[in-house]
């Protein structure tokens, strides 16, 4: 997915509309999300995958605004969720349940009767005892339960430790001797219906080759869990397509990913449906973080950019030393320099970037930070008192606040009197 911001007459903006003055009418540091630009990256999955039997389900923890959830539930698309909150967000959004698969390795008796009452399409279970647990939630509730299970393939993912969850050593998955059992002992259950399989990586990776690996793993073991007599319906091959966070670098489109994943399958994914589960392939170059010079300084040497955005907006550089890319909304004339820019946070992993090259910024520019749609707000914090920020949604020339900034009243709410 290409971004959809650009300079235009020296100002960086979304089409005609200039996110300067965005920055100004909202207040700093501000989510803007392009919804054009969400929707055409979730219509890109859709032409690649056209030919096979599919479902989309947008990954919610990377972006969970509900303006966007609705956008895409109205696109067709289902989500990925991983707890009953995020059941609770896809639902307030107009989300059709039937669409929602639900992945996790701690689910909860609650967050199982929430999502069996709504009647979801999926639970990919990841242990003996969660599927246990989940049979007798829906014994309970005299409702069926769809499963399917969470495969380890053990495939290496290249990608930042953190994100890579394919390993046979991750706490993620059931190793695929241990599911086969599990389908047959599953087999017949009054409550619990085997309808999938199901894998998932690990995240940001660029390279399409541990994905055909995991997906050829997938289709021959749900072709073993056929042979022991489970019909299997469908295959969730997860999400994890990453995206060109740094200039230079290249990402696979939707398109290329689904020739490797589709020639990977071959014909053992001949008449199963196919759920794909991609996060930030379809929200991160969506979206910016708008963020002001508070000020400039010079410490040791080096010369320090600190903004009014931190690591309690944007956790990404400090947790996984990811690379976002900062541009000033207004370009200036001058020589770039080494900047480290920092946010207000009191820890020193509270930094953006190290020696980054920019061109001349004085207190009171604005910059924003690229490629902040998939997992910025979502990891937001009140981490030293900040409340969180307000998010802006864009479509077709228009701005809309679709969630205010949070009050100082709102952050202390829930405690009691002092
Ligand atoms: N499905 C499952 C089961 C997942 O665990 C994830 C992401 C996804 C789908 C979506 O993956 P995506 O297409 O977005 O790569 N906070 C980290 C990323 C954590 C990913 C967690 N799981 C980051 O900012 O890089």
């Amino acid at each position: 997915m290409s971004r959809p911001f650009a300079y235009r007459r020296g100002q960086l903006a979304c089409g005609a509309m200039p996110l300067a003055g965005l920055a100004r009418r909202f207040g700093t540091p501000l989510f803007v999300y392009d919804l054009d630009a969400v929707l055409g990256a979730y219509g890109a999955y859709e032409r690649a995958f056209a030919r096979v039997p599919h479902q989309i389900c947008a990954a919610v923890k990377a972006n969970a605004n509900r303006t966007v959830l609705a956008a895409l539930a109205r696109a067709g698309s289902g989500f990925d969720i991983v707890s009953g909150g995020e059941l609770a967000q896809v639902l307030a959004a107009g989300g059709e349940p039937r669409r929602v698969v639900f992945s996790g390795v701690g689910k909860t008796a609650g967050e199982m009767d929430a999502a069996l009452r709504a009647g979801i399409g999926l639970f990919n279970v990841e242990s003996a005892p969660e599927l246990a647990l989940l049979a007798e939630r829906a014994r309970r509730l005299r409702r069926i339960a769809p499963l399917g299970l969470r495969v380890n393939p053990d495939v290496a993912a290249p990608t930042h430790r953190h994100i890579a969850t394919g390993r046979r050593g991750h706490k993620f998955g059931v190793a695929p001797a241990e599911a086969l059992a599990l389908y047959r002992q599953y087999a017949g259950h009054r409550w619990v219906r085997a309808t999938a399989a199901s894998v998932h990586i690990g995240s940001q990776i660029l390279d399409p080759a541990p994905f055909a690996a995991a997906v050829r793993r997938l289709g021959h073991f749900a072709a073993e869990v056929r042979a022991a007599g489970c019909a299997l319906e469908a295959l969730d091959i997860g999400g994890g397509l990453g995206i060109a966070y740094r200039p230079g670098e290249r990402a696979p489109s939707p398109a290329a990913y689904a020739r490797a994943v589709l020639a990977a399958l071959g014909k053992d994914g001949a008449g199963l449906r196919l759920i794909l589960e991609p996060g930030r392939s379809i929200f991160a170059a969506a979206g910016v973080l708008l963020s002001r010079v508070l000020y400039i300084k010079h410490n040791g040497g080096l010369r320090f950019v600190i903004l009014d955005a931190g690591f309690t907006e944007l956790i990404r550089p400090a947790l996984y030393g990811a690379y976002h890319e900062i541009l000033p909304l207004r370009r200036r004339p001058g020589r770039r320099s080494p900047a480290e820019v920092v946010g207000p946070v009191c820890e020193t992993a509270d930094t953006f970037a190290h020696a980054r090259p920019l061109s001349p910024l004085a207190a009171g520019d604005l910059v924003a930070l690229m490629d902040a749609g998939a997992y910025g707000y979502s990891l937001a914090s009140n981490y030293n008192g900040r409340p969180r920020p307000a998010e802006v949604v864009l479509q077709r020339g228009r701005a809309r606040l679709a969630r205010r900034r949070e009050t100082l009243e709102e952050m202390m709410a829930r405690e009691g009197k002092a």
